[in-house]
């Protein structure tokens, strides 16, 4: 088991596949957050072809302390598996939480287009155009290649735009099959606590079932402090809705984050990262200084760096040894950080 003494035992991460949870105790973790395959094969990677089994979530029971939250990322898609999964597994399900973000992108085609390769008529050419953004297959390399402009490339590299010929696929023009995506679930599940036991008496022998709703406060726009009856001093209660951009309305209360862009020269190339800063809110939310946070899907390790930052220990658990790589290089570098802090 992770010991304190020593910054560098902080944390551990298993190279090895989470059924079964090797080596962890019964009941000697405080919290599981995580975000596992969604099932929904994003970009063809073998990884997300399918939910996880159901008893990775029997494990996660097996080794949270009574009254331990689970917080489990989740496609919109495929949540209802997933919820039933976990209650399954004996989870009571207390909330949805909904990250929200403006930079989604929309997977979706030209209908119109479509009808012209059906009806075999060619459709008509009406500029180039150029992929800067968003998640590229293969990592930092094809993003590189793709973030050069358009007009740079050769011939058969350069990407163009087209609008429907046929009468048919005019008429259309611009209808597609996806909306923009704007928010991710996050499944709040807690292990029950044992019968008869309330949640006083469970805090004290377990030091969990309840959540860190002071250390979680979203602080008040500017002015607005001494708006309302009893304005608590540090902000509001976090609310289920953690936003990440502002909507410009000029009334900002929630949660902001912004999503994690992928650079050409990261060297974290996995494909699925998520922001440090939403999981260092979601590991303050429901553990204190020291907990221990289990990631059974680690990937490169962004719930790994939020808990070392905010002093929580990490247990991770990735198959992936490329994805190991990267987080032990995260990890060890936020040991780095907070050594120097402290
Ligand atoms: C959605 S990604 C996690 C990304 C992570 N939140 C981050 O910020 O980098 C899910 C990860 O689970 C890993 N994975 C899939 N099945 C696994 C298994 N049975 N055991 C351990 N890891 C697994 C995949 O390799 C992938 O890196």
């Amino acid at each position: 088991m992770i010991n304190d003494s020593n910054h560098n035992d902080l944390y551990q991460i298993h190279n090895q596949s989470c059924y079964g949870l090797p080596e962890i105790e019964n009941e000697s973790i405080d919290a599981v957050i995580t975000d596992p395959p969604y099932g929904i094969g994003f970009q063809a990677h073998k990884w997300d072809k399918a939910l996880p089994n159901e008893q990775i979530w029997k494990d996660c029971f097996r080794v949270l302390k009574p009254g331990g939250y689970a917080l489990v990322f989740s496609s919109i898609r495929l949540m209802h598996h997933l919820m039933l999964h976990l209650e399954n597994s004996g989870f009571h399900i207390k909330d949805i939480l909904m990250w929200v973000f403006l930079n989604g992108m929309p997977k979706s085609r030209d209908v119109g287009l479509d009808i012209d390769k059906e009806l075999d008529v060619e459709s008509t050419k009406t500029g180039t155009y150029n992929y800067v953004q968003g998640y590229k297959k293969g990592g930092a390399e094809s993003y590189r290649a793709a973030d050069r402009y358009a007009t740079d490339r050769k011939e058969e590299e350069r990407k163009y735009r087209y609008e429907p010929a046929s009468e048919e696929g005019k008429n259309y023009q611009g209808w597609g099959m996806g909306i923009k995506p704007c928010y991710e679930p996050i499944i709040m599940v807690r292990k029950p606590l044992p019968s008869g036991v309330t949640v006083a008496q469970n805090v004290l022998k377990h030091g969990t079932g309840a959540l860190n709703l002071e250390d979680t406060r979203i602080p008040y726009e500017r002015g607005e402090g001494k708006v309302g009856h009893n304005p608590h001093p540090k902000g509001r209660v976090t609310g289920n809705v953690l936003r990440t951009d502002p909507f410009d309305d000029g009334y900002d209360k929630f949660f902001l984050v912004p999503k994690v862009r992928q650079h050409a020269d990261d060297f974290n190339h996995h494909p699925t990262k998520k922001p440090v800063k939403l999981m260092a809110h979601l590991a303050k939310l429901v553990t204190h200084k020291k907990s221990i946070v289990l990631d059974p899907f680690t990937g490169s390790g962004s719930t790994g760096v939020a808990c070392v930052n905010h002093q929580r220990r990490f247990i991770g658990f990735e198959k992936n040894t490329e994805y190991v790589a990267i987080a032990e290089k995260r990890l060890s570098s936020a040991i780095q950080s907070l050594k120097e802090k402290l």
